[in-house]
């Protein structure tokens, strides 16, 4: 029986998932361990604000479990040795340099974690791959592990290992809710009484019919498959948004009536700036990789199509912001409304807004930033990924209230779709722009029936020029 977790990565996968089951398991001891002994400091903060994943609904599970059956250590090595399951939750970004750049994930993180695993294990050790991965990832894992195991096995002591697939499905922004309760959980394996392991652990809160158990592969490969299909739906209603926008169809309507057929269904039909975060190009590449690497070249173009449409909608609307100041941004000052890649995360990793900011600092436009939980520290160092930000350094600031933001501003962007953008009181702020002003809303959040105020224009995605 599992009694003893440790899970490796205190990231946005590794610190809600151990949450909700240190929450659901109160007989399970669990901890979270990381290399980043900064991160582990924030989730054992007093000050639950300065916890390094904002979640809804995390803050107060926190409170309840931690430092009672859930631990975050930076002892990787003793968590290791006195565990019976080991969730592998580390970071699997895109390579950027060497065969696969820009194609394959980067395994570096998960080899290191195999590679100590297999030295400080102790006895029967499930190790569950918990990250998204490339396909036959668990092959390598195994290879890692067993090569320890034989050489354990010849001096005598007692180490194995099994090797299991339970890939994470939690969207961000909705983590917690979507944890405890799962649509699926998905176990893939080989080793029966592993898979019965880890089943009876969810079992504590998941019906049992949502337990579904596959081989290896078939897991990996399902986790990719799901988040190709949910980027493709973004980018064929993106897609869309453009047509409406020529031909004066509004595309919350083409959503609703298209997705009222219980074949499609209304989820993942909300056309916007590009679907971002760290999991969709990622995997969508993977699975393009895998093609390439199978010879399916037309699969593998089928799959790319996605996040080339998903470039185009994105550069679509830099373009028209651009255009509709008159082609010229040169020290025009422009408000940019949420920097995290979508609503109540303060993740930014692949965010819309990183590469219209850049282009539009190209462009020598004047940025404000405002974002509910995204500093103006982090918008820094994600830009600075991407460009050489010491050019620009006079180009940006950041402004907490955005009424105050909005003083002498020429263009207001909605990039992400925080409730509070809804709410904005467009009067009052038109009358601080300069004009003529102008408001993209590039979520489609804003109700125009609403907007009382005759001083500016509006530009809605899937909508085109609305108010003028
Ligand atoms: C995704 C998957 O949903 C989740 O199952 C998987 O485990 C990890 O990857 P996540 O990236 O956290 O989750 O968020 P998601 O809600 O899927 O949104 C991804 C991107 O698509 C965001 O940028 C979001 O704004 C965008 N999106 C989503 C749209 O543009 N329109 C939609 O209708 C839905
Ligand atoms: P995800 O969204 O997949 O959770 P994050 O980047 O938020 O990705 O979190 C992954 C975490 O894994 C990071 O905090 C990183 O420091 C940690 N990590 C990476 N490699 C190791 C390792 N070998 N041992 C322990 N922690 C690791």
């Amino acid at each position: 029986m599992i009694s003893n977790i440790c899970c490796i990565g205190a990231g946005y996968v590794g610190g809600p998932t151990m949450t909700v089951i240190a929450d659901r398991c109160p007989n399970i001891l669990i901890n979270v361990v990381d290399t980043n002994a900064e991160k582990i400091k924030a989730w054992n903060s007093e000050d639950l604000n300065k916890l390094p994943v904002f979640e809804p609904g995390l803050r107060e599970l926190i409170k309840k479990v931690r430092n009672k059956n859930l631990f975050f250590s930076s002892d990787i090595d003793l968590c290791i040795k006195n565990a019976d399951a080991i969730f592998i939750s580390v970071n699997t970004p895109i390579k950027t340099s060497g065969l696969g750049a820009g194609e394959a994930s980067d395994l570096k993180w998960v080899e290191a974690s195999a590679r100590r695993i297999s030295e400080n294990a102790n006895g029967h050790t499930i190790v569950i791959e918990k990250s998204t991965l490339p396909v036959r990832t668990a092959k390598v894992i195994k290879e890692i592990l067993s090569t320890q195991e034989i050489y354990e096995n010849d001096n005598e002591r007692n180490k194995s290992f099994s090797v299991l697939s339970n890939p994470e499905f939690l969207a961000e922004g909705t983590a917690i809710k979507d944890l405890q309760e799962p649509d699926r959980v998905l176990i893939g394996g080989d080793d029966k009484n592993a898979i019965l392991e880890l089943k009876k652990l969810y079992l504590n809160w998941v019906d049992k019919h949502k337990i579904i158990t596959t081989n290896l592969w078939s897991s990996e490969l399902s986790k990719l498959t799901a988040n190709a299909f949910l980027a493709q739906r973004i980018s064929s209603i993106n897609s869309i948004s453009a047509i409406c926008e020529a031909t004066g169809a509004d595309i919350k309507e083409v959503a609703k009536a298209t997705g009222l057929d219980s074949r499609i269904g209304l989820k993942f039909l909300k056309a916007g700036p590009g679907f971002g975060g760290s999991c969709f190009k990622k995997d969508i590449l993977n699975l393009v990789y895998l093609c390439k690497y199978f010879n399916l070249r037309q699969v593998g173009d089928f799959w790319e199509q996605v996040i080339k449409i998903n470039e185009w909608q994105r550069n679509r609307i830099y373009e028209i912001i651009v255009k509709n100041l008159f082609g010229n941004i040169s020290d025009k000052k422009i408000l940019i409304l949420g920097f995290s890649f979508k609503a109540n995360t303060n993740d930014t990793r692949e965010s819309p807004t990183i590469g219209l900011s850049i282009n539009l600092l190209k462009e020598n436009a004047n940025l404000v930033f405002h974002d509910p939980q995204v500093s103006f520290d982090q918008i820094k160092n994600e830009l600075e990924k991407f460009t050489d930000l010491q050019k620009y350094t006079n180009q940006i600031s950041f402004c907490s209230n955005l009424y105050n933001a909005s003083d002498y501003a020429d263009a207001i962007i909605i990039m992400t779709e925080w409730k509070e953008y809804e709410l904005v009181d467009w009067e009052k702020i038109t009358k601080k722009m300069r004009k003529p002003s102008w408001v993209f809303d590039a979520r489609g959040i804003l109700d125009i029936s609403k907007i009382r105020t005759e001083n500016i224009n509006i530009w809605q995605v899937g909508n085109g020029v609305i108010k003028n």
